[in-house]
């Protein structure tokens, strides 16, 4: 099963980056599969740990997508990096192993330590159309743009019934990006 999340790398200077991933759940440890180039990956090569963050401020996903990188982060409990302030929990993450590819290497990891911070509150169907219309965004270069449309024009029905002001802000800087890409063609 894959889990999407925020990780939060460091690099060797100490600059924290964050970017949403879906990593895969294994039943020893887990696997991150960044495209390249990225920072995320290049930061985990370079200092052997990554952070996973469980978090239901959907805007942070759509902000790391729209040049909002910069949340709130606290120092990390056992390895040397940091977590999001806002997550539900994180889960500490040690390079095992590292399978090479020239378009997606496959990055093996132990889990170090995990910790709770806020309770889980029940699933949001807008928090789901935010990720999903945060992935589409994500790969607006590469999709047909008349598929992404019809996808986000089904996306926002869930999201019209079922938002609270943080997952309309979420869509906003979305559809912000959407719009802009989409007048450029
Ligand atoms: C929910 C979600 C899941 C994503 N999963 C991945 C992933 O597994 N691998 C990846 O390379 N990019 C993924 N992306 C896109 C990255 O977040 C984005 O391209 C980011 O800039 C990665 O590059 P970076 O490490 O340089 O920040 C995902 C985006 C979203 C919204």
């Amino acid at each position: 099963m894959i889990r999407e999340v925020i990780v939060s790398t460091m690099s060797l200077e100490g600059c924290i980056h964050l970017a949403p991933m879906g990593i895969h759940v294994l039943e020893e440890g887990m696997l991150l599969m960044p495209f390249r180039p990225s920072t995320t990956l290049e930061n985990v090569l370079a200092t052997g740990v990554a952070v996973m963050n469980a978090t239901d401020d959907v805007r942070v996903f759509s902000g790391c997508l729209t040049g909002r990188r910069d949340w709130p982060c606290v120092p990390s409990d056992r390895v040397v990096g940091c977590r999001l302030e806002s997550a539900l929990s994180h889960t500490e993450l040690k390079l095992q192993r590292v399978e090479e590819d020239p378009l997606r290497p496959k990055l093996y990891c132990t889990v170090a330590h995990e910790a709770q911070h806020r309770p889980f509150k029940g699933f949001n169907r807008a928090q789901f159309a935010v990720i999903e219309a945060a992935i589409l965004v994500s790969r607006l270069d590469r999709l047909p743009l008349e598929k992404i449309q019809r996808e986000l024009d089904t996306l926002a029905i869930a999201l019209e019934k079922t938002a609270g002001p943080l997952e309309h802000e979420a869509w906003s800087w979305l559809m912000d990006k959407v719009r802009l890409f989409m007048g450029e063609e």
